[in-house]
């Protein structure tokens, strides 16, 4: 049983590792962004793209906010990746010219907004499907130029897409007779990464992801359609998947920010982690267990936990205190070890899947050296049509 808590203690300490300083008038529950660390994460991953001498398109599904779709821009990302028009409509709106639409899209609706996004910008879209590329190759024959599309190959997520070599070369070959479409490229997201058991298995899945789709290319080639794009990625495997020899395109996204499941796989750590959730301890009904003042409303109930780091997000710099579980407007978490907080205290959160806390927020805001800079709208937050 849990002793009735008396206040701080004796045995009370102070955290075991360095937090960074708090803006001490932001109110609780708040999206903060670290600019020093966003802006290392931003560059470190144009560096490695540079260095494998591919093109870097992010998906900015992590960040969904045209300013820091800028800044990868600004540091030599080619464009940009996202996943549904609404996203891209926002994009356009801010004066970015080149995004492609890693999505099936399917219906009246969404293909007369593809055309109208064709008309203000360079827009490419993904297809696994004879069905949905015609749909793109009617907006292509109306337009007067083709679409622009990457046929879609599960290398492995199981999500989207034919298997690589002869089920998608059977596919592609298909799809390139149809007039209004032009086939320029291979898209996979080796989405299955996040299920690595180690740094080995990450690394033979990111090579896999990049050799199937330059074997698979070879073998299009040879049956009578010239594959231009090769264009692989995801946050764990960007750093080899981008040496592969034949790719041409990283779309990783959750490297911006990063978040306790990048951490779980080794490509992350506290110190990379530049968005957390700034919130107030609001209760401490015993001498373990403690509250706070977000759930699942700014969290979500998205990632799954487990070692090294348990509990359903990592509070920064304070690796005794866990979080056990969720409701909506509530964390309840207990203290394993002398770290103890109080009521009134302020901690910041790193969530185990940032990208799906991120679409939670309207704004965030930036700090440097505990100073508030700037606010970032989250302009392309809940677009999922
Ligand atoms: C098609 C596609 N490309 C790229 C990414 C980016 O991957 P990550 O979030 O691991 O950076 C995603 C993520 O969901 C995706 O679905």
């Amino acid at each position: 049983m849990e002793a009735t808590h008396g206040g701080p203690t004796a045995s009370r300490r102070r955290p075991v590792r360095a937090v960074r300083p708090i803006p001490p008038d932001l109110d609780t529950p708040s999206l903060v962004i670290d600019l020093e660390v966003l802006e290392r994460n931003v560059a470190d991953l144009q560096r490695v793209a540079d260095e494998a001498g591919v093109r870097l398109r992010p998906h900015t599904k992590t960040h969904k906010c045209p300013d820091i779709a800028r800044m990868q821009l600004d540091a030599g990302a080619s464009g940009i990746t996202v996943a549904k028009l609404g996203e891209a409509e926002v994009m356009v709106e801010a004066g970015i010219d080149d995004i492609l639409v890693a999505y099936p899209i399917v219906g009246q609706a969404k293909l007369a907004r593809l055309r109208a996004l064709l008309e203000r910008a360079t827009v490419r879209t993904t297809t696994d499907s004879v069905e949905v590329s015609e749909g793109l190759a009617r907006v292509g024959r109306d337009l007067g130029r083709p679409v622009p599309v990457l046929v879609e190959v599960d290398t492995g997520l199981h999500r989207v897409g034919r298997a690589p070599g002869r089920p998608t070369v059977e596919l592609v070959t298909e799809i390139a007779r149809i007039s209004g479409i032009d086939v320029v490229g291979l898209l996979t997201h080796a989405g299955h990464a996040y299920r690595a058991s180690g740094v080995e298995e990450l690394r033979s899945i990111a090579e896999r992801e990049g050799r199937d789709l330059v074997e698979t290319a070879e073998r299009c080639a040879a049956a009578g359609v010239p594959i231009r794009e090769i264009s692989v990625g995801s946050t764990p495997t960007a750093r080899v998947v981008a040496g592969v020899a034949g790719v041409t395109e990283i779309r990783p996204g959750t490297y911006v920010f990063n978040d306790v499941q990048q951490m779980r796989l080794g490509v992350a750590d506290e110190g990379s982690c530049a968005a957390r959730v700034l919130v107030t301890v609001v209760a401490h009904p015993t001498d373990e267990r403690f509250v706070l003042d977000a759930g699942t409303k700014a969290f979500t109930s998205d990632g799954s936990d487990g070692p090294p780091f348990a509990g359903r997000g990592v509070v920064a710099g304070r690796p005794e205190l866990r979080l056990d579980f969720m409701n909506e407007e509530h964390t309840v978490g207990h203290r394993t070890g002398p770290d103890d907080v109080s009521i009134g205290e302020r901690l910041e959160v790193i969530p185990l899947h940032v990208c799906s806390t991120v679409n939670m927020f309207d704004e965030a805001v930036g700090v440097r050296g505990g100073a508030l800079v700037r606010t970032f709208a989250i302009a392309g937050r809940g677009r999922m049509r």
